[in-house]
């Protein structure tokens, strides 16, 4: 198996990663919270890029859940913001829900020309790695990144699926850095994330909880696919 990865969605091909699988990290938040709410229940979860086309959603089903952010905070009108504390069982059970965040959602949307795409964060990223691990195909790991640029807490996440498939893939060059990244910083992650841009704008939000959730590790076995523009989840 071979392990490449995209820093941000801009690297992502649509013909050379079409016959493999791809892995979505957005750390903070989006697939964090994507992960919680496919373990607290939720029927599906459809990204989209704009809050124009959650609406128009919601307006032919007025059942469903908007959910996301514009600069991490609520959007007018929507449900849900990006916290994953907000994707409670109370909250998702059994609900569709339409996100829509900054790079999270967009960066899910990119990466549908691959053959399989999965959301991973640090949460879910053993029951990804399981996934992965059951499988053939190539993976390419997307990296939301920060409006077309590198983000730190994804970079990390992908170094580190990549350390745990250092034994048996072949890494590509950007997955060897990221996982000597992972490497240098795995022993103090929260600190040394909590350095990072994102984290600090979330911490002048208000979200500092937000940013420790979003670093545990391995706390929610599930795997969220996403198809035909819809996530569901497998728990494990
Ligand atoms: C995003 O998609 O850009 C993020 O998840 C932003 C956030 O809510 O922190």
């Amino acid at each position: 198996m071979n392990i490449d990865i995209c820093f941000t969605p801009n690297d992502f091909d649509d013909e050379k990663y079409s016959k493999y699988s791809a892995v979505v990290i957005d750390v903070l938040r989006a697939t964090t919270s994507i992960a919680t709410a496919c373990a607290n229940g939720c029927k599906e979860l459809i990204p989209v890029r704009t809050v124009a086309e959650a609406n128009k959603l919601k307006a032919n089903n007025p059942d469903i859940l908007l959910a996301g952010e514009r600069e991490g905070l609520l959007i007018p009108g929507f449900n849900l913001g990006n916290s994953p504390f907000e994707y409670t069982r109370e909250q998702v059970a059994s609900k569709t829900i339409v996100m829509t965040t900054t790079n999270g959602t967009l960066a899910l949307t990119k990466a549908s020309a691959a053959q399989k795409v999965y959301a991973m964060a640090f949460v879910n990223a053993a029951a990804i790695t399981s996934a992965l691990q059951q499988q053939q195909d190539d993976v390419v790991i997307v990296c939301a990144g920060s409006e077309g640029r590198f983000s730190l807490e994804d970079t990390l996440c992908a170094g580190l699926l990549a350390e745990r498939f250092s034994k048996t893939a072949k890494l590509s060059d950007t997955a060897l850095a990221a996982q000597a990244m992972y490497r240098d910083f795995a022993a103090e992650l929260l600190p040394r994330v909590a350095e990072s841009s994102h984290a600090s704008y979330l911490r002048s939000i208000g979200f500092e909880q937000d940013v420790m959730l979003c670093l545990q590790q391995d706390t929610l076995s599930v795997i969220p696919v996403f198809e035909n523009g819809t996530i569901t989840a497998c728990i494990k």
